[in-house]
């Protein structure tokens, strides 16, 4: 294998227009941290890069639905991402996000580099166009009839019914969803990477370069290159993104996939404006990219293709791209709130980070798509952590304090079976670390666990409570046997459990350690003297399990509630039913979170007649501060009713798209508070 002088680990930049869940931190955040912490403890130069993609046409969709910019969009969901990062002791050297003014002039002047090179091709296309709006349309800004299964509300590049990848021309009866009118084709210019002329260099690169690729990354790209490379548009017409920088290219921007990656280089050049370049352009660098399997044909063929086109870039050493993690058997869905968000996570599990990291890791969708259950999670938490590591470390600490008064005792002669433990764990160590460095980070950490497993079969076997009446010195070296390895395994989960790691060191009063201390049994010294010892995890009870389980199927009732049917229209009603209904117009003065209600918002409208409170589910579509000072209809003669305690007085009316979400109903101008609708 090749000697680098240095890693640049790159992370795939979440999009900004939502917050991240548990599939985000499985499929690429843990494993990233992992192999960084790692590769530090080693005392090897690392740059971890992270930052939130905020350009593409889902950010717009999101902010066309609630009436805010794309701006506001990211601002929100950046701000949000990068706290969840930061809890979870995600240890990025730089967090940006591509709307940065360094990542607009880097994204913009690759292209005018590759441009002028000449490695574009330009082609005229007829693409949709909204007479009525004035724009070309985006894929999924197209709906209309799938021609494989008549959905109607199939969108331009994908039907969500039956799955099928679409092209908007293959759409029957074809809408635009900015005003319903049928577009009409013209004529469009855009920038494409002749994907085609790469071809045969990405196969010697791949197929015959790294065959050492993860099987599911190395099958995905051979099964591209086998299929032949087409050019690939790397310019749009859209609004929102990095302008086109070439002349006549007014209404065009860069193709968010062209954008993304380049903000990795943007990032560390907003970090290292004057060291960077050894971080990208090195050949003593090895540049790995941690990713999703979604992304594997970006990052594997279209970013080199992009690098070796500009000419002085390296490419990538490794790709170890995960599969995808499911949710209690249903695929994580941003869009149905089916998904364990990071930041409620924190809420209903305070301090309980590496419990997560720890499952998800001993879980990852390392070779195939796997499951999270909350029964997995408990089991792991309860029989693992607490059963295992948490048990050992807690009576070896334990009893040094009732024997030694918390100092390490010297050992006396080693026993045969101290020696073979001793030895075991050492095998056990090499056999991490050649785990670690081929990405296989689940096995790790089962061989991680493995350590702590020998440990307290170590105390088990050996019962030093047994011994303290009559052989003081034989505790005094299974206790010092056990507290060298209670301190090679605060090294050993290091990557894994950060925060456990950080506080059994502290515990063990332990003040600087290295990767290579591991398997040294001299790590504390005679006489060194602990700290007092504190639980490293803690059993989770059955109801706490229950109410997560709860939560999720209070999402699956609502969702199956919702169901989006434009055309199914409800019984017809005599006109004096609906002048029963008494809907008017009101103005939000303050909106808060229901506290222990995921779904529930609590309104103060003022409604023309002294104001009224309105509690209403919609807390997953819009953050509370959004909606302060808007207009909203509501029905005012509805009997109130008490909703986790507050008495709502009436409904805010609100429309649902055809993915279930929600969005308030508001007046075309603002009118007076109280004001009815008719
Ligand atoms: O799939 C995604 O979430 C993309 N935003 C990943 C981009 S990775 C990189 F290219 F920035
Ligand atoms: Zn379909």
């Amino acid at each position: 294998m090749k000697n680098f002088k240095r890693t640049t680990i790159t992370t795939a930049l979440p999009y900004a227009n939502g917050p991240v869940h548990i599939g985000h931190l499985a499929g690429v955040y843990v494993p990233a941290d992992i192999y960084a912490r790692y590769l530090r403890l080693q005392g090897e130069e690392v740059l971890m890069i992270g930052g939130s993609d905020e350009h593409g046409v889902p950010i717009t969709i999101k902010a066309k639905n609630e009436g805010i910019t794309p701006q506001d969009v990211v601002d929100r969901y950046h701000t949000i991402i990068k706290k969840s990062f930061e809890d979870f002791g995600i240890t990025f050297d730089v967090y940006s996000r591509t709307t940065s003014e360094t990542h607009k002039k880097t994204a913009s002047d690759y292209f005018k580099k590759l441009y002028e090179k000449g490695e574009f091709v330009e082609k005229t296309s007829e693409q949709y166009y909204d007479e009525e709006a004035k724009q070309f349309l985006a894929d999924r800004y197209i709906t209309g009839t799938c021609p494989h299964c008549k959905n109607e509300g199939a969108y331009g590049d994908q039907c969500e019914a039956c799955g099928t990848s679409l092209n908007p021309l293959d759409l029957i009866n074809p809408k635009s969803t900015f005003t319903g009118s049928t577009p009409v084709l013209k004529e469009t210019k855009h920038w494409y990477l002749p994907l085609d002329k790469h071809e045969d260099w990405l196969k010697e690169w791949i197929l015959n370069g790294h065959k050492e690729w993860k099987s599911n990354v190395y099958g995905q790209c051979k099964s591209w290159l086998d299929s032949g490379l087409q050019p690939r548009a790397v310019t749009r017409d859209l609004d929102w993104g990095v302008p086109v920088p070439v002349e006549n290219a007014e209404g065009k921007v860069l193709y968010v996939w062209f954008d993304a990656p380049i903000g990795y280089i943007s990032n560390t050049i907003e970090l290292l404006p004057d060291t960077w370049e050894k971080w990208w352009k090195d050949p003593e660098t090895k540049l790995v990219h941690f990713i999703g399997k979604d992304n594997i044909v970006f990052h594997c063929i279209m970013f080199p293709a992009m690098l070796k086109a500009e000419g002085s870039f390296i490419l990538p050493e490794n790709v170890p791209a995960n599969e995808f993690l499911n949710l209690e058997g249903d695929k994580i869905s941003t869009s149905k709130n089916w998904a364990v968000w990071l930041h409620e996570y924190l809420m209903d599990f305070p301090n309980k980070q590496d419990v997560l990291r720890y499952v998800l890791t001993a879980n990852a969708p390392e070779t195939k798509d796997n499951d999270f259950t909350w029964k997995d999670f408990q089991a792991r938490n309860n029989n693992e952590l607490v059963a295992i590591f948490g048990n050992f470390v807690n009576r070896a600490l334990v009893l040094t304090h009732k024997y030694f008064e918390g100092k390490i005792p010297a050992r006396g002669e080693l026993t045969d079976y101290d020696k073979e433990t001793l030895q075991e764990f050492e095998n056990v160590k090499q056999e991490m670390e050649k785990l670690l460095t081929v990405y296989r980070f689940r096995d790790a950490l089962k061989e991680a666990m493995n350590l702590a497993r020998i440990g307290n079969k170590y105390l088990a076997d050996t019962e030093p409570w047994k011994l303290a009446k009559t052989d003081m010195a034989r505790v005094a070296t299974i206790m010092n046997v056990s507290l060298q390895i209670t301190a090679n395994l605060a090294i050993a989960f290091e990557p894994f459990l950060p925060f456990s790691s950080a506080k059994l060191r502290q515990m063990l009063n332990m003040q600087s350690f290295k990767w290579s201390d591991l398997g040294n049994f001299d790590v504390l010294k005679d006489e060194h003297q602990l700290n007092q010892p504190e639980l490293l995890f803690e059993k989770i009870e059955d109801e706490v399990i229950e109410a997560q389980v709860q939560k999720l199927l209070d999402t699956k009732k609502a969702n199956e509630a919702s169901n989006y049917k434009p055309n199914v229209i409800k019984e017809t009603i005599a006109f004096d039913d609906f002048l029963k209904l008494d809907i008017r117009v009101g103005t939000v003065l303050a909106c808060q979170k229901v506290p222990k209600a995921d779904k529930l918002l609590e309104f103060k409208i003022d409604d023309g007649m002294g104001g009224r409170t309105i509690v209403s589910g919609i807390a997953a579509h819009y953050s509370p501060e959004d909606l302060i000072g808007k207009q909203v209809c509501f029905i005012a003669n509805l009997a109130p009713r008490k909703l986790k305690g507050i008495e709502s007085q009436g409904m805010i009316l609100s429309a649902e798209n055809a993915d279930g979400r929600l969005v308030v109903i508001n007046p075309l101008s603002e009118v007076l508070a109280g004001s009815e609708v008719k």
